[in-house]
């Protein structure tokens, strides 16, 4: 998605038709089980979940607080403090960023300028019967067609309506959920993937192979749409036609409450970033090129909030503006959108789960010369992608509706350009810098974390866990004492204790002397902890630890005084 206040699907790519997926990638890993994980584990919580929870919010637990903090550091590392890390932009010179932290609620003029009381909406339809709201474009029809026909012929009214984001999901969603199965009768699963399935099922006249095609209510004529199905009873001609609903939670300031006390909870971060644009300037040293940093929490009353913290009513969003002259900012617009994906590579989303997808032309706004999306392939989008972080050249359109609407002069003077004059200065040019926005979302990123991680080996006595890049772990490493008698607690306390002195700024060093050694070790596999160092009977001898990894299993012994060393090597610092 992109900063325009007309929010678009989420776009959620697709591989050919044909393409399976690959055991392994995250295609063929369970979302239920990533989600009882994160709850077994303390990573993520349903919000309110004593009063049956409140749809769209999440909270983090203790492992997912510290784990998504440890990702918003590694954002805030590697765009503010040594952006790019340490790299030359384009013009050859260093990256500079600095930050900013502005408020949820602004005036609301500021929301009528960008563009958001207007147009940052969603089109809703309703259920009148079950009164059950969705998003229009999340409407997919389920159609069949023999599978002798080629694929080829025309789409008849669907027999099925599914509510899903994307077309992967739907037919997903066909082949695996019982209650759609026995409408289609289906019998046996062929395979599916991206757009269309193939399923054995008895539509009426025997057995076939039928051909299944996931289509959006946007593809579907305004009759059809009259006619299909209601997603949730399957009774015809309960569906409202779509209304515009605006995705922008309303509150009041003061105690009044009347219509004049309106104000908006932001929808993004960005626009705190551009209202603020002027006061960097006048308070600081800093020179176009430059980037302002904003992160916090953004609201969006989400139609349809689903698939875990994916689409979440509150969210967290770690965007930047980077302002520079016109005509460079399509160099700056490229260099930003290949950093991005390499940093996204760095924190441990790698290989073919991560694409960067430029969009088309077509779906450019007006004011754009590129946009580009970071997608990562979630179990719930396979084999397609869902949108991390989009990166926008959103040209000088913020800081020109910002000028016009406040009336503050918004013009940057740069001082090194325009003719030079005989003192050897120049005489400045002025004008409304161009902005290249990469606007990443942290809850998508640590879900995306957690599906990358998330592993499965049955051969493991610890068959579930996480392979998190040890710079975001919650856990950097766990000291056990093999049995808790023999002097062997002791030593522990003490590793443990200068390991904590040491490391306590990356995350939190455990010490857990409960249960069976195995089980310790499965705790910290699940809590996706890297190294577990074990206090045994050699220790006693020689002063050595056992190190165990928690990607291979491996066992290796190592000096107690060189644990402190070998963890430095991993984790810096
Ligand atoms: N200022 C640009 C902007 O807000 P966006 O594509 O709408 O662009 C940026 O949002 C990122 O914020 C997305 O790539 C996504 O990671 C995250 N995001 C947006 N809506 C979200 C939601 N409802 N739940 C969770 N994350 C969301």
């Amino acid at each position: 998605m992109t900063t325009d206040p007309t929010p678009t699907p989420d776009h959620a790519t697709t591989t050919p038709a044909g393409a399976a997926s690959t055991p392994g990638t995250p295609a063929a890993k369970s979302m239920d089980a990533i989600m009882a994980l994160c709850k077994r584990r303390g990573f993520i919580y349903q919000a309110s979940e004593i009063y049956g929870g409140i749809n769209g919010f999440w909270d983090y637990g203790p492992l997912g607080a510290q784990l998504k903090k440890n990702l918003r550091d590694a954002w805030w590392q590697d765009m503010v403090l040594r952006p790019c890390w340490g790299r030359s932009g384009p013009n050859g010179k260093p990256v500079r960023c600095v930050p900013v932290e502005t408020c949820i609620i602004q005036h609301p003029r500021v929301w009528e300028a960008s563009g958001h009381v207007a147009g940052f909406n969603d089109p809703m339809v309703d259920d009148k019967q079950t009164k059950q709201r969705f998003r229009a474009d999340h409407l997919f029809g389920l159609f069949a067609r023999p599978q002798s026909s080629g694929g080829q012929g025309h789409f008849e009214i669907p027999k099925v309506t599914i509510v899903a984001s994307t077309v992967g999901e739907a037919v997903e969603r066909l082949v695996s959920e019982k209650p759609l199965r026995k409408i289609f009768n289906v019998r046996d699963v062929g395979h599916s993937s991206g757009a269309s399935g193939t399923v054995q099922a008895d539509l009426g006249g025997g057995m076939h192979h039928w051909h299944v095609e996931a289509v959006r209510w946007n593809q579907l004529d305004e009759a059809a749409l009259q006619e299909v199905p209601s997603p949730f009873t399957g009774k015809r001609g309960s569906l409202t036609s779509p209304r515009q609903f605006n995705l922008m939670f309303k509150t009041y300031t003061g105690a009044t409450a009347t219509e004049d006390d309106k104000v908006y909870m932001r929808p993004e971060t960005a626009q705190g970033i551009f209202v603020q644009f002027k006061n960097v300037i006048d308070t600081t040293r800093v020179k176009v090129p430059f980037g302002i940093a904003n992160t916090g929490k953004s609201f969006r009353n989400e139609v349809t909030p689903r698939n875990f913290t994916f689409r979440s009513r509150e969210f967290e969003q770690a965007e930047l503006e980077f302002f520079c002259h016109p005509d460079e900012s399509v160099d700056w617009y490229r260099f930003w959108r290949d950093f991005r994906m390499e940093w996204w590579k760095s924190v441990g989303l790698a290989g073919d789960n991560l694409v960067l997808r430029e969009h088309d032309k077509d779906e450019l706004s007006h004011y754009s010369q590129g946009t580009s999306d970071v997608e990562y392939r979630f179990p719930f989008t396979a084999p397609g992608f869902g949108e991390l972080e989009g990166i926008a050249h959103r040209g000088n359109f913020d800081l020109t509706q910002h000028q016009r609407h406040s009336g503050a002069k918004l013009e940057y003077n740069d001082t090194e350009r325009g003719e030079p004059l005989p003192n050897g200065q120049r005489r400045g040019e002025r004008y409304l810098p161009h902005c290249i926005e990469p606007a990443a979302g942290l809850d998508r990123g640590v879900l995306a974390l957690l599906c990358e991680a998330y592993t499965v080996d049955p051969s493991r006595a610890s068959p579930e866990f996480l392979k998190l890049h040890p710079r975001l772990a919650p856990i950097k490493a766990a000291v056990f004492p093999l049995v808790a008698k023999d002097g062997m607690p002791e030593i522990a306390e003490k590793l443990h204790a200068d390991l904590c002195e040491r490391f306590w700024r990356a995350g939190a060093i455990e010490l857990d002397e409960k249960q069976s050694i195995g089980k310790r070790y499965a705790r910290m596999d699940e809590a996706g902890c890297p190294f577990c160092f074990t206090i045994d009977g050699d220790t006693l001898k020689d002063q050595s630890v056992t190190i165990r990894e928690r990607d291979t299993g491996e066992q290796h012994r190592i000096a107690i005084d060189a644990v402190s060393g070998f963890l430095t090597d991993k984790l810096g610092g």
